[in-house]
C-alpha cells in the first residue's frame, strides 16, 4: 500500500464525473494537463489537436471565454490574455516587424504610447500619431512602411468616435490592416469586425468584467490572425489566469444590462453637467454637442453611448485636482467600466509627462477629468459631480 502522502496526492487529483453540466463554467485552476504519450503532448503544444497541455498555451476556462467573446464579436477565433495590454502587444507584434510603422490615433489610451516608447522602439517599429477623425490626415499619414492602423471605437480619454467602416475601407485600399480597441464600447454596443476591422481587442478588466476585480484581455479575429497573435502571446507569457477568465465570464452574463444602465446614467450626468457651474465642456458621444454624435448613433447600438465622459473644468489643472478631492460618491481611482463611478485627472496621472500642446492634440486640457460612470442612482451622481465641479 502506498504511503499517506502518495495516497493523498492521488486522491485529491481525481477529477469528478459531472454528468449534469454546471450552470457556470468551472475554473480549471491547473497549470498542466496529463497526456497519454509524447506525441499527444507535441501535438497539443503545436495546436495540432484539440485539447490542453499547459495553461500558458491554453486552458478550458480560457477557451470558454474565447468562444463566448468570439460569438459576441462575430469573430472566428479569440485568445484570452493576461491584460488588455497583453492583447494589444500580441496583436501589434504579430503584424509588425523591424522597419514597419503603426499609425495610432492622437487621442489614444496611454498604455499604447507606453508600448510604443518601450517595446516597439526597441524592436525598430516606429509609431506615427494622427487625428483619426480626419480621414484626409489618415490617408496622408499612410506611408510605404505602414502596416497597421490602430483605432479605438470610443477614444480614451476624449471620447472621439472612430468611423471604423470608412477607415477600414481607406486602410485596406492601401494594404494596411486595422485593429480596433473596443474596450470603451464593449461588444454590447459595437462590433468592429462587422464594420470591416481585421482584429479587435478588449481590456476585459473594464466593462466585460465589470466589477473592478480582475485584470484580463482578449484579442479576436480570423483563425489565422489569432493563431499568429497566439504565437506572440504564448512565447511572451501573456496568457490569462483561469480565475480571471472565470470572472470575465461571470461579468459577461450581465454586460448587456450593465451597459444599458451605464449609458442611461452617463447621459443623465452629461446633460446635467453641460453648462453647469465650473464646467467648460462635457464630451460624451450621446450628447448632441459631441462632434461625432451622428456617427456614434451609427456605430453604437440602440442609441447607447456607454459610460465614459470627459469633463473639461473651467479652472485648469488646480480645478481638476480639486475635483478629485471633492467627490464623495465617485472614487478617485484609475481604471473604468466597473459598477463604481471612478474619476481621474489625465494631466496629473496617465498624461502627466505630456506637454500642453500634446494634451490639446489628444483632445484634452489640463482641466479635463475623466469619469467612468457606474451603476449608482443617477440623481446621486449628478449631485456629487456637480458639487465637485463647482469653482471656489
Ligand atoms: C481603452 C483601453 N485599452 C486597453 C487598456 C489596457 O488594459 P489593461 O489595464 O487590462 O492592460 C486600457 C486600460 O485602461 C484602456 O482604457
Amino acid at each position: 500500500m502506498p504511503g499517506f502522502s502518495t495516497r493523498a496526492i492521488k486522491a485529491a487529483s481525481r477529477v469528478p464525473d459531472a454528468p449534469q453540466p454546471p450552470v457556470n463554467v468551472p475554473i480549471y485552476q491547473t497549470s498542466t494537463f496529463e497526456v497519454a504519450d509524447a506525441t499527444e503532448l507535441r501535438e497539443l503544444l503545436e495546436f495540432e489537436r484539440p485539447g490542453h497541455s499547459y495553461t500558458r498555451y491554453s486552458n478550458p476556462t480560457h477557451a470558454a471565454l474565447e468562444a463566448a467573446l468570439a460569438e459576441l464579436e462575430g469573430a472566428e477565433a479569440g485568445l484570452a490574455t493576461a491584460s488588455g495590454m497583453a492583447a494589444v502587444h500580441g496583436v501589434v507584434l504579430s503584424i509588425l516587424c523591424t522597419g514597419d510603422e503603426i499609425l495610432i490615433p492622437a487621442a489614444v489610451y496611454g498604455g499604447v504610447l507606453g508600448l510604443s516608447r518601450t517595446v516597439l522602439t526597441r524592436s525598430g517599429i516606429t509609431t506615427r500619431a494622427v487625428d483619426t477623425t480626419d480621414h484626409d490626415a489618415v490617408a496622408a499619414a499612410i506611408g510605404r512602411r505602414t502596416r497597421l492602423l490602430w483605432l479605438e471605437t470610443i477614444a480614451n480619454p476624449n471620447t472621439a468616435v472612430a468611423d471604423i467602416a470608412a477607415l477600414s475601407e481607406l486602410a485596406h485600399g492601401r494594404g494596411v490592416l486595422v485593429a480596433v480597441d473596443n474596450t470603451f464600447a464593449s461588444p454590447a454596443l459595437a462590433n468592429p469586425l462587422a464594420l470591416g476591422a481585421d482584429l479587435v481587442v478588449h481590456s476585459t478588466t473594464k466593462y466585460i468584467g465589470g466589477h473592478s476585480d480582475l485584470i484580463g484581455g482578449v484579442l479576436l479575429g480570423s483563425a489565422e490572425r489569432v493563431a499568429a497573435a497566439r504565437e506572440i502571446v504564448v512565447n511572451a507569457g501573456g496568457n490569462a489566469s483561469p480565475f480571471d477568465a472565470f470572472l470575465a465570464l461571470r461579468g459577461l452574463k450581465t454586460l448587456g444590462l450593465r451597459m444599458e444602465r451605464h449609458s442611461s446614467n452617463a447621459l443623465a450626468v452629461a446633460e446635467a453637467l453641460e453648462g453647469a457651474e465650473g464646467v467648460a465642456a462635457v464630451r460624451y458621444p450621446g450628447l448632441r454637442s459631441h462632434p461625432q454624435h451622428e456617427l456614434a448613433r451609427r456605430v453604437l447600438r440602440d442609441g447607447m453611448a456607454g459610460g465614459m465622459l470627459a469633463i473639461e473644468l473651467s479652472g485648469g489643472r488646480p480645478h481638476g485636482e480639486r475635483f478629485l478631492q471633492r467627490v464623495r460618491i465617485a472614487v478617485h481611482a484609475t481604471s473604468l467600466g466597473g459598477v463604481d463611478t471612478l474619476v481621474s485627472h489625465p494631466a496629473s496621472s496617465s498624461h502627466r509627462q505630456v506637454s500642453e500642446a500634446d494634451l490639446a492634440s489628444a483632445g484634452m486640457t489640463p482641466g479635463t477629468v475623466r469619469v467612468s460612470i457606474g451603476l449608482e442612482d443617477s440623481a446621486d451622481l449628478i449631485e456629487d459631480l456637480a458639487a465637485a465641479a463647482r469653482p471656489d
